[in-house]
């Protein structure tokens, strides 16, 4: 039985095994590797994407439960890097190698579309459990604050 989703705006069909793992389904059938396998037992994050734009490890989510809903993954950020994440992580030169720097992305997203003037303390909260092996936490932390005063700035107006 085929699986009908919407993915990144578009709306996919996917004939993979409804117990797949939805992170192998968008990897190996669907063409969206910015989406990293790290522990697959849903404790490092490096699969996070979002289901109806909350963060969820894609290897712990089957491909049923995707059914009529909306995935976003790295690449649906947005069309041309023009995120004011994905514009604050390179100012702030956030990635060593960069493995699991797509689940820190779509995490941080998932915070500023919540609240998008997060204190330091709710930063450091929502990011937690979002394993980096290169330690690259504090730019993180820094790249979201700068996104978030970007975006919180009147039109015309950054810092
Ligand atoms: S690969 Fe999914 S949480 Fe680690
Ligand atoms: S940048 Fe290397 S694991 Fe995070």
């Amino acid at each position: 039985m085929a699986t009908t989703f919407t993915l990144n705006g578009n709306p996919v069909t996917s004939d993979a095994p409804r117990n797949s793992m939805l992170l192998w389904v968008l990897r190996e059938r669907l063409g969206m590797t910015g989406t990293r396998f790290g522990c697959g037992v849903g404790e490092c994050g490096a699969c996070t994407v979002h289901l109806d734009g909350d963060p969820v490890h894609s290897c712990r989510l089957r491909l049923s439960r995707v059914e009529g809903r909306e995935i976003t993954t790295i690449e649906g950020l947005s069309p041309d890097r023009s995120h004011a994440l994905q514009q604050a992580w390179i100012e702030e030169e956030v990635p060593q190698c960069g493995y699991c720097q797509s689940g820190q992305l779509m995490q941080a997203a998932s915070l500023l579309a919540a609240n998008p003037s997060p204190t330091r303390d709710e930063i450091v909260s929502h990011m937690d459990g979002v394993l980096c092996r290169c330690g690259t936490y504090g730019r993180i932390i820094r790249a979201i604050e700068r996104a978030s005063a970007v975006s919180a700035a009147p039109a015309g107006r950054t810092r």
